[in-house]
């Protein structure tokens, strides 16, 4: 949530700042600014609305040619998406310039000190308060190097809250400096230039070398003297390097017409590379990566899987998958619930938090209180070099490469593929019940690849329908089993992208009430298990797909290849290749993925950026 921006190079920092909006825009797209340093001057610009209203503005009124400068792109939490709420702000003396993502929580105490002693606020945000500390805790330090970092410091310190501060100061026309606590930032060091970002998106065009910030630390980053990064009491902190293992060209839209098309091509590949080196010639599984020994695996007794959203539904699947093959109780919890309700956790708790950005606040802020209750945290991330993983005990990556549009699918599909390893991983280890079972799966999890590639291969129907079902007022899914999660996401998808009203329900649940808003000409969607399935809930469905077609339903059914007992009751057929029924949500969740992205299309919606909405949630 937010996008920021930071350079100081010998490029025209107003070009590369603006590159880096644009690559960040995904974070939030209710004002972007800019504010430049020149021959002793600070400049900035702000525009409420997407980066394009930003950018005719600058055509218009160009900022000065400069070789330092800062960028913001707003996901508004304090004060609405003006043109005055639009970062940067400027401290009243017009010296500083300061960028924000986070919340500022004792910003109204901060506030009304500032305004005694005579201080006029031009914004409604909880941010500006900090221009104006700065400013001040600047004017109050000697000259020297370092003062920008120190005035920095100075305010962090009383500062509560999450947030990721950017200044820039017309007295320092070499220096931009940063401040973390909670929210995102990572440096970008390239040949003779240094960058700041929310997420290494923001300079994937001029470094993939980064380096990754930890708590409570502030960064400075000059012409002549580097990167600089310390504690808020200025103890000199060694920041840990990292290559970034994508280029610019994986963050490009590559010739589709949304980022979401091309995510949703790319599930195959994503796939393949979550798998890569896991799967071991023998038929076990190689994580090296989760740091926990084999004692502790076997001590464990009980599992949370925590996680928000799109992420959450992949918990939920975890949960099926991990109980049938290890036997450990699973319980999957929303974040934002699991902190507050005061959990019963020990060391012999396993906490597996998952996020495609590693850097969701509420997730975040779970983990926090699952380590303090000392359990063992196992993280499943996408990004590299992001907070949840770097605080986590263990964390395996997936490797989906770069999620550019808001709504998640390839980082969906490997974290249910990474949960697979997670749970085949503690099963091989611990010794199993169903062994042939969990033998076969794992073979199973070599075809995936070519399973989504199979599915996507046979979109064109499902582009059709979603032509036929754009004007829908209401679409219901259903699912059992792990269907029942894959209709959450189906729901989840359709909500987000096309702003119809959409509910997933547990297709068994249906007639303890929600079959009551089923009507003549309704669309529901069904995720039918396998008729194989040990679990032989297949039958279940089948009637229930029955009993809501008898109510004036359009059924719409999603079936594996050969299931023909489905046939007379789907208006619409959808077919996916057959899989064990614990692996079925990699294919069965593909067509919702196609559907919601082309039915926001027809609508004429921003599938990339659906409105009130962000990528990376960095508020709780
Ligand atoms: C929906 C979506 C969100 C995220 C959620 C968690 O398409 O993308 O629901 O899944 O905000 O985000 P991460 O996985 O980054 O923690």
């Amino acid at each position: 949530m937010c996008g920021i921006v930071g350079y100081v190079g010998p490029r025209d920092a107003r070009d590369v700042v603006l590159e880096g909006l644009r690559r960040l825009e995904y974070r939030g797209y209710d004002s972007a600014g800019i504010a430049v340093v020149a021959d002793g001057t600070l400049t900035s610009a702000k525009k409420a609305g997407k980066l394009a209203n930003l950018e005719k503005v600058l055509a218009d009124q160009p900022l000065p040619a400069a070789t330092i400068g800062i960028g913001h792109t707003r996901w508004a939490t304090h004060g609405g998406p003006t043109d005055r709420n639009a970062h940067p702000h400027l401290s009243a003396d017009g010296t500083v310039a300061v960028i924000h993502n986070g919340i500022i929580e004792n910003f109204a105490v901060l506030r009304a000190e500032c305004e005694s002693s005579g201080v006029e606020f031009t914004s409604d945000t909880d941010t500006e308060v900090t221009a104006h500390l700065l400013a001040a805790a600047y004017t109050a330090l000697p000259e020297g190097p370092g003062r920008l970092a120190e005035a920095m410091r100075t305010v962090s310190r009383r500062l509560e809250g999450a947030f990721t501060l950017v200044a820039t100061c017309v007295a320092e026309p070499d220096t931009v400096v940063a401040s973390r606590r909670s929210s995102p930032l990572v440096v970008g060091v390239g040949d003779g230039e240094y960058f700041l970002g929310s997420d290494v998106a923001a300079f994937i065009g001029h470094t993939r070398e980064a380096l990754e910030l930890g708590q409570d630390q502030v960064v400075e980053i000059d012409r002549t003297r580097g990167v600089t990064v310390t504690d808020f009491h200025g103890a000199t902190v060694q920041p840990t390097a990292y290559t970034v293992d994508w280029d610019a060209e994986a963050a490009e839209k590559g010739g589709y017409d949304w980022f979401m098309l091309k995510e949703i091509a790319e599930q195959p590949r994503a796939i393949a590379d979550t798998l890569l080196g896991r799967l071991g010639a023998n038929g076990g599984l190689v994580l090296d990566e989760v740091r926990l020994s084999d004692q502790e695996l076997r001590d464990i007794d009980k599992i949370f899987v925590v996680s928000c959203g799109t992420s959450f539904h992949a918990g939920l699947i975890a949960k099926y998958a991990i109980e049938h093959w290890t036997r450990i109780p699973v319980e999957v919890e929303l974040a934002s619930e699991f902190r507050y309700r005061d959990p019963v956790l020990d060391r012999s708790t396993l906490v597996v938090v998952i996020s495609q950005s590693g850097e969701t606040m509420d997730t975040l802020m779970a983990l926090r209180h699952a380590r303090d209750q000392k359990a063992r945290v196992l993280a499943i991330c996408n990004a590299n070099g992001s907070t949840i993983p770097r605080e986590s005990d263990a964390v395996l990556y997936t490797h989906a490469g770069p999620e550019v549009a808001v709504a998640s699918t390839k980082g969906f599909l490997t974290q249910i593929v990474a949960c697979y390893l997670v749970g085949l991983f503690l099963a091989q280890v611990r010794g199993v019940k169903y062994e042939d079972e969990v033998a076969a799966i794992v073979a199973d999890l070599r075809r995936l690849p070519d399973a989504v590639a199979e599915v996507l291969a046979g979109m064109d129907a499902v582009r059709e329908l979603a032509r036929e079902l754009a004007d829908a007022n209401t679409i219901l899914f259903l699912g059992r089993h792990v269907g029942y999660p894959v209709a959450l996401e189906g729901a989840l998808k359709l909500k987000e992208l096309a702003y119809i009203h959409a509910e997933g329900f547990a297709a068994g649940e249906l007639k303890h009430g929600p079959i009551a808003v089923v009507d003549q000409g309704t669309p529901v969607i069904v995720v039918v298990p396998s008729p194989n399935s040990r679990e032989s809930v297949h039958g279940k469905v089948v009637s229930n797909i029955q009993e809501v077609r008898a109510r004036g339903a359009r059924t719409i059914v999603i079936a594996e290849e050969g299931d023909e007992a489905v046939v007379p009751f789907a208006d619409h057929l959808i077919r996916v290749p057959r899989l064990p029924t614990l692996l079925a949500p990699v294919v069965t969740v593909v067509p919702l993925q196609v559907l919601a992205c082309e039915i926001a299309d027809t609508r004429g919606l921003d599938v990339d950026q659906p409105r009130n909405l962000a990528k990376s949630v960095t508020v709780e």
